[in-house]
């Protein structure tokens, strides 16, 4: 099916989520939830040590990976104002940026009030990777849609377990409350995709089976983005394991029901059958992994089972 077609067939669905979502989202201010008191005696003249808030660097890599990530906003609004324009669509896009944009400020001023990180060299990554403006490409309306489903529940997870490794209620309650954000924004592109199985079944799981085999985390453009994504990994706040058991199998095989879609043409159902092996390669790979690493924290494990109820 083609763009124009798909976006116009989803447009009344489209119409009852965000009517859903406008009622289920609570209004919230960045700046009660921020620690002002913290900053008081910041010396910004002297040399960043990390004294004032001791943290892994793992967790310092979560933190500098999910504030870049939210500050690359606006490829991300040129993207979606792209991909899915049209008038029926253009409010709700205006929406998600509003909400996005809220995210970066409530997460750097977090940040810069406990002094987690190094402002200069947090303000020199923002410059670099929002001067890159790197952002995935989606082909299609239906590909976009997959995307960003799995992507808002990617951040949603990083978000919350970024907060539980943190240590620190204050950061605790911020970064909940951003994921909370990222929940419903997944609800929302999640029950889209769900739609657009029904109006296009064998167009929308070519469309899963592609991002599902290209899926990366936004990021590329973060300075040393490789080197903070493997230690986020292994500090399990967002890993192969978690990608497996919170995001496909519960969205891709439990939610959309890839595996009982009928009337597939030839071509989609080799994309079918190429998606259901890749979901269980990712599964197995994912375990060895898992099992190499030393104490597999109880924090994921209870989150994996909050994520299956939830979706
Ligand atoms: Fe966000
Ligand atoms: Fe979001």
């Amino acid at each position: 099916m083609e763009d124009v077609a798909v976006l116009k067939e989803l447009a009344p669905k489209l119409g009852t989520l965000y009517d859903r979502h406008l009622k289920t989202t609570k209004e919230w201010f960045p700046h009660k939830l921020v620690p002002w008191e913290r900053g008081a005696n910041l010396d910004v003249e002297a040399e960043w040590t990390g004294e004032a808030m001791p943290l892994p660097d793992a967790v310092r890599s979560a933190l500098f990976v999910n504030l870049l990530t939210e500050d690359n906003l606006p490829y991300y609004f040129e993207t979606i104002n792209r991909v899915f324009r049209s008038e029926a669509w253009d409010e709700w896009s205006r929406r998600w940026t509003a909400e996005e944009m809220r995210h970066s400020i409530v997460i750097r001023d977090y940040i810069t009030v406990s002094d987690a990180l190094d402002p200069i060299e947090l303000e020199r990554a923002r410059m670099k990777q929002v001067g890159l403006g790197q952002v995935p490409q989606p082909e299609s309306v239906a590909d976009g849609l997959v995307y960003v489903a799995l992507q808002e529940l990617a951040t949603r997870i990083s978000h919350r377990n970024t907060g539980k490794v943190l240590d620190d209620p204050v950061g605790y309650a911020v970064m909940a409350r951003v994921g909370a954000d990222e929940n419903l924004h997944f609800m929302m592109y999640r029950d889209l995709v769900s739609e657009a199985l029904e109006l296009d079944p064998s167009g929308t799981v070519m469309a899963i089976e592609r991002q599902v085999r290209n899926f990366e985390m936004p990021g590329a453009g973060i300075p040393g983005f490789a080197k903070h994504a493997a230690a986020i990994a292994a500090a399990e706040i967002y890993d192969l394991s978690i990608h497996h058991d919170q995001i496909l199998v519960p969205v891709v095989l439990r939610h959309w029901k890839v595996e009982s879609l009928n009337g597939l043409t030839d071509e989609a159902e080799r994309a079918r059958a190429s998606l259901l092996s890749r979901i269980e390669r990712i599964g197995k790979v994912a375990k060895k992994l898992a099992a190499r690493r030393p104490g597999h924290s109880d924090a994921v494990d209870s989150e994996a089972q909050e994520v299956s109820a939830a979706v």
